[in-house]
């Protein structure tokens, strides 16, 4: 995919739906009882790796539209032990979260993905559920998939994790919807609430306070209707795109606002570039909004560490992309994170915003932008959809355009995304 500098964004538009909550639907309302209908349901590469699975496992869902699901539920005890492997592809959320699902349910099953897959931690889920009474085995000790799960009861815990992670919150909320008595979650920072949201919209009681999040086993779920917000990480690389393309006005509707999820909303506007929200609303347990965003000459610099780190975890590339065209030095420290994503997106995005002309600097936990602009030229997107799309708004601001390799891997959580984007411009 080739971009070149353009003419202003202009436009009212959608965004696909969000994939954390998207996953989350189908995984809840396969173990609920009766029909979960999902509306506005993420299409991408992630989310129907979801569908496979939970359908796999038993679950009955009707594609009404390739964005509207009906999810017949089974129950908590009525997913069945799969026939095969199932395989997440290149979907983290999916791997973690089954992992935890299945460890208390009382069958097999073995869970693998891609090679970017196989590559990532997975000793983050494994211990506490193990901690629980779960028997997994994987590759390297436990540490890496494919992992095999000899599902069994388990026993409620209070689990202080050592990472902010929502994927390892959640596997061990999820395990411990099949114990009696509470499963707790202790984290360092909070990351994003999406399980804890909908947990208690299907019924669940759900206890939180400050930094612990906590579920009572055995809940009665009843299946719901989730109208799945649009996904902010989605939205992020539009907001880029347009603060910096001089004379863009976009507004993208139906965004989900949720708090654990803003942080890219906080940095742009410390770079300069506010982003209005308007019509705030509710939907699926969750804030939403419209996003209004403007052109936005003369970016600066920003710090971003600490707490805000897991707020926008995954909009990481596209702020290294802004960080490269505004003025001044962007500071990205305690992201160590980044390293274990689809893609080490530390090394990535050091690699290929270099060969694009930025001056850039890999530290162990995080990078150093100079900013001043960006020459272009050919840039690879390491298999890795976020950093696709990325470095794709990276040639609309860089005098010589940008050749993205690799330029398919965002259908993984934005199909249509090239469309999209070549729609806005005027
Ligand atoms: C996700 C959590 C985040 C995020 C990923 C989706 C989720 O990962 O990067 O894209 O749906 O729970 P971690 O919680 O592991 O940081």
């Amino acid at each position: 995919m080739r971009l070149t500098p353009s003419g202003p964004l202009r436009g009212r538009l959608t965004v696909p739906g969000d994939k954390s909550i998207s996953h989350r639907a189908v995984i809840l309302g396969a173990i609920a009882r009766g029909t979960t209908e999902i509306t506005n349901f993420l299409p991408g590469g992630d989310c129907l790796r979801t569908v496979a699975c939970m359908e796999a496992l038993g679950a009955e869902v009707e594609r009404r539209s390739p964005t509207h699901l009906r999810v017949r539920g089974r129950g908590l005890d009525g997913l069945r032990e799969p026939e095969d492997v199932l395989d997440v592809g290149n979907s983290g959320t999916t791997i973690r979260l089954l992992t935890g699902l299945l460890a208390g349910q009382r069958f097999f099953s073995v869970l693998t993905g891609d090679a970017s897959i196989r590559r990532r931690p997975m000793g983050r889920v494994v211990r506490p559920l193990t901690e629980m009474g779960a028997e997994i085995r994987g590759r390297q000790g436990g540490e890496r998939a494919p992992l095999a799960v000899q599902g069994r009861a388990l026993r409620p815990v209070h689990y202080r994790s050592p990472v902010a992670s929502a994927q390892v919150k959640s596997a061990v909320l999820l395990a411990g919807l099949t114990c009696e008595g509470e499963t707790a979650v202790t984290e360092p920072a909070p990351s994003r609430d999406h399980t804890e949201r909908m947990l208690a919209g299907f019924g669940a009681r759900v206890r939180r306070q400050g930094l612990t999040a906590a579920v009572e086993g055995r809940p009665d779920l009843e299946g719901q209707r989730v109208d799945v917000p649009g996904d902010i990480s989605s939205a992020a690389f539009l907001l880029v795109a347009a603060a910096l393309v001089p004379g863009s006005e976009v507004v993208i509707e139906g965004v989900g606002v949720n708090p654990t999820r803003t942080g890219i909303l906080d940095v742009l506007a410390a770079m300069g570039a506010a982003v209005e929200l308007q019509n705030p609303r509710e939907a699926a347990g969750e804030p939403v909004a419209d996003l209004y965003v403007r052109s936005a000459p003369g970016l600066r610099g920003a710090e971003i560490g600490g707490e805000l780190i897991p707020r926008l975890i995954d909009e990481i590339p596209v702020l290294a992309v802004a960080a490269c065209a505004a003025e001044g030095t962007t500071v990205i420290r305690d992201a160590a994170e980044l390293r274990v994503k689809e893609s080490d997106r530390l090394a990535a995005l050091a690699t290929e915003l270099g060969r694009l002309g930025a001056r850039v600097e890999e530290r162990p936990d995080g990078l150093v932008i100079h900013g001043g602009g960006l020459r272009g030229g050919r840039a690879q997107a390491h298999g890795d959809h976020r950093l696709a799309m990325a470095l794709g708004v990276a040639g609309l601001v860089a005098p010589e355009g940008v050749e993205v390799e690799g330029a398919e891997s965002v259908d993984v959580s934005f199909p249509g995304f090239w469309d999209v984007l070549a729609g806005l411009v005027r």
